[in-house]
């Protein structure tokens, strides 16, 4: 069965009430095709803006993060439940910048993962390699080592779905190329084969994530193994529609 293309918008740490609003209310107006899968990430203040603002049918909200645990004194985390009753049923896990700047390490990333997925709220599985691990070519071994750390203590990935993401093409407008990301991407999806087996493996969506932007989404368009996109800053800007667009 064919994978369900799928585009993911990160606002990260951007925008305000009114910048927000105006970004999902061009949302509002486009002509999104059916048959593809989006999912928007406001930074935490805005979820419920977010929830209350969208009006279409195919575009879902997700959290920048999570926490691993229901609720408690954790001063400033945010669990699954809180989202779930915000009518949020995504999140974010294991983005290069929360492995970079806070310091998350692989095994604090699955737990936040599985404990999201027995929570009911699906989880965007961010992976991906530095420079110097690319120019190392140990990029294949940087992303299974992501992926294993999940696979130990999650067996169903149904509710997975996995951004690689090279650090080195984050905000700088140096993608990777469309042949790049395939022969990564199909190198991920024969990891995922031996870990979590081939019938599993064949229906995780691998997006591709890193200076996406609207001229260039067309490129990965015959790419069997990119499944969609997760995109950062063109998110912010209406070229998103053309993106979620550029599989028509
Ligand atoms: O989560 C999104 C990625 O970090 C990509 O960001 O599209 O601004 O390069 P970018």
């Amino acid at each position: 069965m064919a994978r369900q293309f799928f585009v993911g918008g990160n606002f990260k740490m951007n925008g305000t009430k009114e910048s927000l609003t105006s970004i999902i209310d061009n949302l509002n107006k486009a002509e999104l095709p059916s048959n593809v899968e989006v999912v928007i990430a406001p930074p935490a203040p805005y979820l419920s803006l977010a929830v209350a603002e969208n009006k279409q049918k195919t575009v879902f909200i997700s959290s920048q993060n999570v926490f691993n645990k229901a609720s408690g004194a954790y001063t400033g985390e945010i669990s699954p439940q809180q989202l779930k009753d915000l009518g949020v049923h995504w999140t974010l896990t294991g983005h290069s910048e929360r492995r970079t700047i806070i310091k998350e390490s692989d095994e604090f990333i699955a737990e936040k993962t599985k404990f999201a997925l027995d929570s009911g709220v699906s989880v965007i599985l961010c992976i991906g390699e530095t420079l110097e691990e690319r120019q190392g070519g140990i990029t294949l071994e940087v992303t299974a080592r992501q992926l294993d750390a999940v696979s130990k203590i999650v067996s169903d990935w149904t509710n997975i779905v996995v951004a690689y993401e090279p650090v080195w093409a984050i905000g700088t407008g140096l993608a990777a190329t469309a042949q790049d990301a395939q022969d990564t991407h199909k190198g991920i999806r024969e990891h995922l084969v031996k870990t979590i087996g081939a019938e599993q493996a064949g229906k995780v969506r691998i997006l591709y994530g890193g200076s996406v932007n609207g001229k260039n989404a067309p490129d990965f368009k015959d790419k069997v193994d990119v499944d969609g996109f997760l995109v950062g800053g063109a998110s912010l800007k209406p070229e998103f529609v053309d993106i979620i667009k550029s599989r028509l």
